[in-house]
């Protein structure tokens, strides 16, 4: 029986075809195929084969769409971001909690106003797929509003996202704070509304243990039980002052994630930011609830945070994304986030190779998501996320380009010198939806 084939891209390819539990276990798992073929068939992918055996199924090879030159990699996942944020990068001077009160919360409160909501979701999206982003677990503001824009602007784009509004009753201004039921009720209207529609899905978000009453609490665990398969978004461990504030709130509990893990918040689906300063026992948590964790390199130290431990996280079996975690992160590049990534490694001694981090970026991302059924890689039947990289786009990077000698040195000097001018095209479910501008060419 055949399928059939609705587009063919030719390039380089590079994507890991398993998701693995020890990182030496994955240049096995690496393909690079140097002259490839990939075959579409609306949103899905049929194949990707070497273009001499690919070449076959063809009935039309001039309509193949010509990437040669080009590095073709699976899209990136963003494992966690706040799009209200982008609009206060770089904000001088502080550490987390001040940096909340002093620059983020202001931000946050213009929120309230759709045509503010809609006007930067759409500058947000474009920031992701102008860095080759595809799907992106997104913090929104309280406000309903927030997350109603997103949405639009994402369905409208065809992209893979998962976003949530955030729940917060207590320790935040008072223009910022809602009550534990109207929290309940504005959620679970968005969730009814949003939650796989399409490529979207909901993510319960409450900001952090500090802004969430039991109350509150009580509720999101009750969304939870209410909607199992909806995500579980919020913030774990970043700061030694927020660790502190966490235990003086709540003292009857053994530590920082077991607030979050008395209220059933933990699980396949759930996503803990940062991450930086846990206790066995917390990673230990985090494995048998199958929790996943999001490595902010950026954020963390720009913020001042701390060092994520990767070997820890591969030792304890912990599943891990890449999160730019924009504002508070300095960039939406995930090649510049993995060139971050690969510092705070060697500030620990550990390597952090080219597979292994574009692994993070990608297929391991995707199961930080629970996504990994759909994204991450170019087997058949995935839905069809990629990202065309143009390998070397300044005078430094061909000449770096040109003398790296085999796949592993292109794509660490990728992460390395990478930044957005790298990204020739995005494409979202079968679609080119971006194009680098001097990339545009006549139909
Ligand atoms: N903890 C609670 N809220 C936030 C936030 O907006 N950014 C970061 N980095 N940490 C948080
Ligand atoms: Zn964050």
């Amino acid at each position: 029986m055949s399928v059939s084939v609705t587009q063919a891209v030719r390039g380089s390819f590079f994507d890991l075809t398993v998701t693995v539990t020890d990182p030496q276990q994955l240049p096995e798992h690496a393909r690079y195929i140097e002259d490839g073929l990939l075959l579409l068939n609306g949103g899905e992918i049929v194949s990707l084969q070497s273009w001499e055996e690919g070449r076959q199924r063809l009935a039309d090879e001039s309509r193949v769409i010509d990437y040669r030159g080009k590095l073709i990699v699976p899209g990136f996942v963003d494992t966690h971001i706040h799009y209200p944020q982008t609009e206060m990068i770089g904000a001088f001077g502080e550490q987390l909690l001040e940096w909340l009160q002093q620059y983020t919360f202001p931000v946050e409160s213009q929120y309230h106003c759709p045509e503010h909501s809609a006007k930067m979701s759409a500058f947000f999206l474009h920031q992701l797929l102008s860095n080759g982003t595809t799907t992106a677990l997104v913090f929104g503001t309280v406000h309903p509003q927030s997350v109603d824009a997103l949405f639009s602007a994402a369905e409208a784009l065809n992209m893979r996202l998962i976003a949530g509004k955030v729940m917060m009753d207590r320790n935040a201004p008072d223009y910022l704070t809602e009550t534990p039921e109207e929290s309940y009720q504005q959620t679970r209207k968005l969730i009814e509304r949003w939650h796989n529609h399409g490529r979207l899905s909901y993510a319960l978000t409450p900001r952090f243990a500090p802004t969430s009453s039991p109350a509150l609490l009580e509720k999101v665990r009750q969304l939870k039980a209410e909607y199992p398969d909806t995500w579980l978004h919020t913030h774990l461990s970043e700061n030694p002052q927020e660790i502190e504030w966490v235990k003086a709130l709540f003292p009857a509990h053994d530590g920082y994630l077991d607030v979050y893990h008395q209220y059933q918040l933990t699980g396949r689906r759930s996503v803990f930011a940062h991450c930086l300063h846990l206790e066995e026992k917390e990673w230990d948590c985090l494995h048998h609830t199958d929790s996943a964790a999001a490595f902010c390199p950026t954020s963390n130290l720009f913020l001042g945070s701390g060092l994520f431990n990767l070997k820890t996280c591969w030792e304890k079996g912990v599943k891990l994304g890449i999160g730019t975690d924009v504002g508070a992160g300095t960039t939406f590049s995930m090649l510049k986030t993995l060139g971050e990534a690969y510092k705070v490694g060697q500030l620990q001694h550990y390597k952090l190779a080219a597979c292994e981090a574009f692994y993070h970026a990608t297929l391991g991302g995707a199961q930080a998501l629970d996504l990994q059924d759909r994204i991450g890689n170019f087997m058949p039947g995935k839905e069809a996320d990629f990202v065309v990289l143009d390998p070397a786009v300044s005078a430094l990077q061909q000449m770096r380009h040109g003398n790296s000698r085999d796949i592993w040195e292109k794509l660490f000097v990728l992460m390395t010198l990478g930044d957005d001018r790298n990204i020739a095209c995005t494409w979202v479910n079968g679609q080119c939806v971006w194009q680098q501008k001097a990339e545009v060419k006549a139909a």
